[in-house]
């Protein structure tokens, strides 16, 4: 028979890494709250179509990496490849921006689904955070999430990523950049890739965004960007570095960034590090003023960016970042069956009143493989309940991690004993 692995792309994340995870949940949430974001969850099921409208029929998101199913009504869904279709879709749907000037700050964080190669920093199934702000035009909410990301790089002490700014300017301007590319690129038709000549009448703005190294001279040669955008475009632009500037946050302008999604306008970023080999973006996002409009809602301008999750974590496991522990501070050993009900009340009365991590021993076994296991649990201290200590209102405490005598604490002491070690109360 097969062995029943894991889908490729797909992975179990044990619980020896959950604590660092826990530790990026912790700090981007904590960061979130006190700008008033709030959060939103939502399907990871969605129709095909909402994908096709939102993020581009000729993405190679949408034509390459999407996995797309009938289900038994005969509809075309897709697991979410993204989340900001999705956000968007939900806005709408439930008026959330149905109000003349609503603004609303939501986050989600979840699993994404792409049928990419996988690689290092790249998977089939990963986690975004996602943040989305709706109703604001100005640059002024470019810049609170560009600085709120910033502050979680700091938060969470990651010095090895570095910011990338662009414009991609109002859709006109956009459009006008696109005939430019266009002609230039079918100058040099012959010295474009096969991917580039594919992209180069349907998608040519992602043609500069190509990784191949014979094609970095022509890239080099075609028509900046920024040269295209008109005034209101630039004000936006230059609003930005200003408030970004003013806040010392350092950026570089990127004129050849611009995203593998279709809905950007104005404003798009992306933090990057040369610590995940290929895999270059850690966290990215932009501007979208006509998505809410074109999936049926009235006219919002929005703006957000979404972070890779396993990309982060394995910053954090690169930069040698320790995560917070999660380990018991105490294992009760015990042995008597006339005990049970009394060891059950004890581990109970230290986790609540003192706030301890204490794992109750079960399963029998004698004290000396109990201990072992109380060992192997990362337990700082094995708390020792046998008859006789019992029946003497005391418990033996044995340090597991330090050269230090086993010692007998009365029951009435052990929370304050333990507090004194800096453990529960007193941590
Ligand atoms: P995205 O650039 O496609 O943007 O993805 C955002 C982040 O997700 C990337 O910077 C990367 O860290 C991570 N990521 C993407 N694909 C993979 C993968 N296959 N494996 C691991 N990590 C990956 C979006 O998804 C937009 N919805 C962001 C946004 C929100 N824009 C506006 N609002």
């Amino acid at each position: 028979m097969t062995a029943l692995t894991a889908v490729r792309g797909m992975n179990d994340i044990l619980p020896d890494l959950t604590p660092r995870w826990r530790d990026l949940e912790a700090a981007a949430t904590g960061l979130l709250a006190a700008r008033g974001y709030q959060e939103i969850r939502l399907p990871l099921v969605e129709r095909t179509a909402l994908f096709q409208r939102s993020i581009g029929e000729v993405t190679d998101i949408v034509e390459k990496e999407m996995y797309t199913f009938t289900d038994r009504s005969g509809d075309s869904l897709s697991l979410r490849p993204e989340g900001t279709a999705g956000c968007v879709r939900a806005m709408i749907e439930n008026g959330l921006l149905a109000q003349e000037g609503a603004t609303q700050r939501v986050w989600y964080a979840g699993p994404m689904f792409r049928h990419e190669r996988p690689q290092k920093g790249r998977y089939r199934q990963f986690h975004q955070i996602g943040v989305e702000a709706f109703g604001m035009p100005g640059p002024d909410v470019d810049a609170e999430q560009i600085v709120l990301s910033a502050r979680l790089w700091e938060t969470l002490g990651l010095s090895t990523v570095s910011l990338q700014i662009n414009s991609l300017g109002t859709p006109q301007s956009r459009t006008a950049y696109r005939e430019r590319l266009v002609a230039y690129f079918s100058q040099h038709e012959r010295s474009l890739d096969e991917d580039s000549q594919r992209r180069l009448h349907t998608n040519p703005l992602r043609i500069l965004d190509s990784k191949n190294a014979a094609m970095a001279n022509l890239i080099a040669g075609a028509p900046s960007l920024p040269d295209s955008l008109d005034a209101a475009s630039r004000a936006h632009f230059e609003g930005l570095c200003g408030l970004l500037d003013a806040a010392g946050v350092a950026y570089t302008h990127n004129p050849r960034l611009v995203r593998g999604l279709d809905y950007y306008t104005h404003t798009v970023f992306e933090w990057i590090t040369d610590r995940l080999g290929a895999q270059d973006a850690v966290c990215s996002g932009g501007r979208y003023d006509g998505l809410v409009a074109r999936l049926g809602g009235r006219e919002t301008p929005a703006v957000g960016f979404a972070l890779g999750m396993e990309r982060v974590v394995a910053l954090l496991e690169d930069a040698g970042i320790a995560p917070t522990s999660l380990a018991p501070d105490c294992y009760l050993v015990w042995a008597g069956a006339g005990l049970a009900p009394s060891a059950l009340q004890l581990a109970e009365q230290l986790r609540n009143s003192s706030g301890l991590r204490v794992i109750q021993h079960c399963g029998g076994g004698s004290f000396k493989a109990q201990l072992r296991r109380a060992d192997r649990s990362g337990a700082r201290f094995a708390l020792i309940l046998g008859e006789q200590e019992w029946a003497a209102g005391n418990v033996q405490v044995k340090p597991l991690r330090e050269e230090q005598a086993q010692s007998s604490v009365p029951l009435s002491d052990l929370a304050q004993w333990l507090a004194q070690q800096g453990l529960g109360a007193g941590r």
